[in-house]
């Protein structure tokens, strides 16, 4: 999908400078909201939370955050609201109750759709506010993990002012304007991190159950990750050609689809997720034999065979 461009910006206010951010508000406290304002209390940032649920900002108090009563007054504390809830829509549930945005600048640093993403982006816009879409690519919540990097979009200039903020929390890279950015990135990575937390889960399984051994299967696979990196590169140059595969290579794949397949079910395992890529094989023979060309699966998710 093309990315929705709704990149507008309010003038800048009063309070709206350079200068190191001293002060922020969290809203939403659930692990990532929580990891965040450990962060910025250690980085000696001045921080208020508040959460739906009462009861989680105990715990932050003592670390000496700054619990608010009111959605209004912890946006009344701070120019820089950070988000971090389940989802866009609950947004708009929140921030209604603060009213008037007008000299705030927000960064929801939840997850979502870019389509989303970009509604909510014009609807804090709307209120008078500057907004910067953060997605946060990290190990859960262990945002300081040197792996960690926290995804941007919106005005360049915002993320610049944010930045010594945010280089409190992580690495982070500005993706463009384009609100739905960050998240465009995040989500294609996190398609890729769902497959993958659900088939260790089936390899797992399929070691336990036949008797083997799962460190000697995590000793194995220990160099998994270079590899993963060549099969990227790989796979990049192909999809820029059309896709992967000739037809012995999809016919290659079918087959060892079907041997996890034999060894999972043998073993009492679900299979289920290897029958659904097995089938993007079976797919792209099919429509190889009808087309009379080559449909490597690649065009099958592009949708364009
Ligand atoms: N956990 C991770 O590893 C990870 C990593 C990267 C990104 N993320 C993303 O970061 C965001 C926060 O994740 P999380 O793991 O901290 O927790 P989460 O379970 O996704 O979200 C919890 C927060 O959302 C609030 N919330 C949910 N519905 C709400 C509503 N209708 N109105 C107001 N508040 C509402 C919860 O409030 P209550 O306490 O009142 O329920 C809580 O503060 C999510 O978008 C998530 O996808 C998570």
């Amino acid at each position: 999908m093309e990315p929705v461009n709704t990149h507008r910006e309010p003038p800048l206010t009063k309070g709206h400078n350079m200068s190191a951010i001293k002060s922020a508000t969290v809203l939403g406290l659930g692990p990532m909201g929580r990891a965040t304002v450990r962060l910025l209390l250690a980085a000696g940032v001045d921080v208020t939370v508040w959460n739906r649920t009462p009861g989680k900002t105990d715990a932050l108090a003592e670390l000496g955050a700054k619990p608010a009563a009111t959605v209004a007054e912890a946006v009344a504390a701070s120019d820089t609201i950070l988000l971090s809830l389940i989802h866009y829509e609950a947004m708009y549930g929140v921030l209604e109750q603060a009213g008037d945005l007008t000299g705030k600048t927000v960064l929801n640093l939840s997850s979502d759709s870019p389509a989303n993403t970009a509604k909510g982006a014009s609807w804090v816009l709307d209120r008078g506010a500057r907004f910067l879409t953060g997605a946060y690519m990290t190990q859960s919540d262990d945002i300081a993990h040197p792996a960690s990097t926290l995804y941007t979009s919106g005005p360049a200039d915002l993320y610049t002012e944010l930045k010594p903020l945010l280089d409190h929390l992580c690495k982070s890279v500005h993706l463009g304007a384009d609100y739905g950015l960050a998240q465009l990135y995040y989500q294609a990575g996190l398609a890729m991190f769902h497959a993958y937390l659900i088939s260790l889960q089936q390899a797992f399984a399929m070691i336990e159950r036949s008797g083997g051994d799962i460190d000697t299967f995590l000793e194995l696979s220990k160099d998994d990750a270079g590899s993963q990196r060549d099969f990227s590169l790989y796979f990049a140059q192909a999809a820029k050609q059309g896709g992967w595969g000739d037809l012995a290579s999809l016919k290659m794949m079918h087959a060892g689809a079907q041997h996890v397949i034999d060894a999972s079910e043998d073993a009492g395992v679900d299979a289920a997720l290897t029958r659904t890529i097995q089938d993007y094989y079976q797919r792209a023979l099919d429509a190889s034999e009808q087309t009379g060309t080559v449909v490597p699966v690649y065009r099958l998710f592009r949708g364009d065979h």
